[in-house]
């Protein structure tokens, strides 16, 4: 793979930085590091180290479309660039600016049990807010108002994946967009890769031997040209209590939303 720009007139003048072919754009706390990393074992596929958030925010994406390129990795012809901004699934004016920018470009969505979703979501939070220093609601709080669920909690509204989806499928077609189960990556991420190969009309590189299961981790990590790869301790880490009446409270007020979301997708997924 390239990790460098050669001058102009070299053998390697073509290799440019190009805006990306698939756009890895949430869920948020779904597996969207997962999947990038994964996806990056493929020979073809360059990836985005870092979350760009161009298209969802206003500060980034008035920087315009050289900015933005100028984020994406060095490629050869033939190879594709992918980005990953979790940030996007979600962002009202994302789906108008990805499509006004590329109509053909492959949307990637991992999802994950809304329910889960949202505590790991808190968890990533409240993690931030210890390091900042700043005060935190415990989890119910913030969840629950007078005993019900408070549909108002942004966590939870970035749960509601259907009336985000919405939003995508007014300009994108279903088969623009490729759906991957994040919970099936966790437990076996090579079958969901080999999947996602398809979809990116990638030619079938992404091994079995590529992932390995790390007892001390609890997670697949990877190998790769005698290269171990575990994700950081942010991915993985033990979720923030929450009550079982709680979170079974949860689970209840999300089961309409996510059967409006499986029909959207003509797809079911065992969530709680
Ligand atoms: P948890 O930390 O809640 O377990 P994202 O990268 O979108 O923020 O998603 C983070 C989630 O990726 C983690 O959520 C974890 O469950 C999941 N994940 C999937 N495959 C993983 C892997 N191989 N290693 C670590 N985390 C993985």
């Amino acid at each position: 793979s390239v990790t460098s720009a050669t001058p102009s007139g070299s053998s390697n003048a073509s290799a440019l930085q190009r805006l990306p072919g698939a756009i890895i754009i949430g869920v948020r706390k779904g597996g969207t590091r997962a999947l990038l990393e994964m996806l990056n074992l493929h020979p073809d596929v360059e990836v985005a180290k870092n979350e760009i958030h161009y298209f969802n925010l206003d500060e980034n994406f008035r920087k315009g479309l050289d900015w933005y390129r100028a984020q994406m990795p060095v490629t050869l012809p033939g190879q594709l660039t992918v980005e990953k901004t979790p940030g996007y699934f979600t962002a009202p004016l994302a789906p108008k600016r990805i499509w006004a920018t590329n109509p053909a470009v492959k949307l990637l969505l991992i999802v994950r049990d809304p329910a889960e979703r949202l505590v790991s979501d808190y968890t990533q939070v409240l993690h931030n807010r210890i390091q900042q220093n700043k005060p935190y609601q415990p989890l119910e709080e913030l969840l629950l108002s007078q005993e019900h669920i408070n549909p108002k909690y942004k966590a939870l509204q970035r749960s509601f994946y259907y009336q985000h989806l919405a939003r995508w499928l007014e300009l994108f077609s279903r088969e623009q967009m490729h759906i991957v189960d994040g919970e099936a990556l966790i437990q076996n991420p090579f079958p969901e890769l080999q999947k996602a190969e398809t979809f990116l009309e990638l030619p079938p590189r992404i091994k079995p031997d590529n992932f390995y299961f790390n007892v001390t981790k609890g997670f697949y990590c990877m190998l790769s040209a005698g290269h171990d790869k575990c994700l950081d301790e942010s991915k993985g880490r033990p979720h923030a209590p929450l009550s079982s009446e709680a979170f079974q409270k949860l689970c209840r007020y999300l089961r309409v939303p996510n059967q409006i979301f499986f029909r959207m997708v003509g797809q079911r997924f065992d969530w709680c």
